[in-house]
């Protein structure tokens, strides 16, 4: 199985996917789950996208594609709330999710940038945000400098479409960015000073 407009050949790992299904859930982690939900919006679309899906199992790739795209990368945190959301073993999910080389697991720098490009932050400008922080850090979206201070990426609508445009800063979600005050909250992080 793999998710549509996926190339095999490209985003495939060379190892196989673990279809064990003996790890048991860690219920503490899973209950940790329900405060970190609550307060962040994207939590609640991709509940929403998973319920489209009414839950399904083989709905795994689809729901990962829209939590990367929601997150940005898929944290530890993340893959345990869609395993238990689709009642699935966590090794069910990190084995797919490892397996795929365009699901991407952390970022490699120590802080994060998520420029959201949703429509309702794209016409308010997010393009430009992102691509003053581009010209600034060295780097394109997807890519981390060569400090490993920044990992910068985008996603698609986090849910907080009232404050456009949106832009998470180490989890974050910050309001109504401008190329100004996006360079302003990653001073420290940029290379060179910049
Ligand atoms: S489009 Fe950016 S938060 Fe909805």
């Amino acid at each position: 199985m793999r998710a549509e407009g996926l190339d095999h050949q490209v985003y495939c790992r060379s190892r196989p996917v673990n279809t064990e299904t003996t790890t048991p859930w860690d219920k503490t982690a899973v209950a940790a789950l329900t405060p970190l939900q609550a307060s962040d919006k994207r939590y609640k679309i991709l509940e929403a996208h998973i319920k489209k899906y009414q839950g399904r199992q083989d709905a795994l790739i689809e729901v990962l594609h829209k939590a990367q795209e929601l997150f940005g990368f898929l944290e530890d945190s993340l893959l345990l709330f869609v395993g238990s959301r689709l009642k699935l073993p966590p090794s069910r999910v990190y084995g797919v999710a490892t397996f795929y080389h365009y699901f991407k697991l952390k970022p490699q720098g120590a802080h994060t940038c998520v420029v959201c490009l949703g429509t309702a932050c794209y016409v308010r400008g997010s393009d430009r945000v992102l691509a003053a922080i581009e010209q600034s850090a060295g780097i394109k979206s997807g890519e981390t400098t060569e400090d490993k201070q920044l990992s910068l990426m985008t996603a698609r609508c986090i849910g907080a479409c009232s404050i456009a445009p949106a832009v998470v800063y180490d989890g974050v979600i910050h309001p109504k960015q401008d190329p100004e005050s996006a360079l302003a909250q990653l001073k420290g992080w940029l290379p060179h000073g910049n």
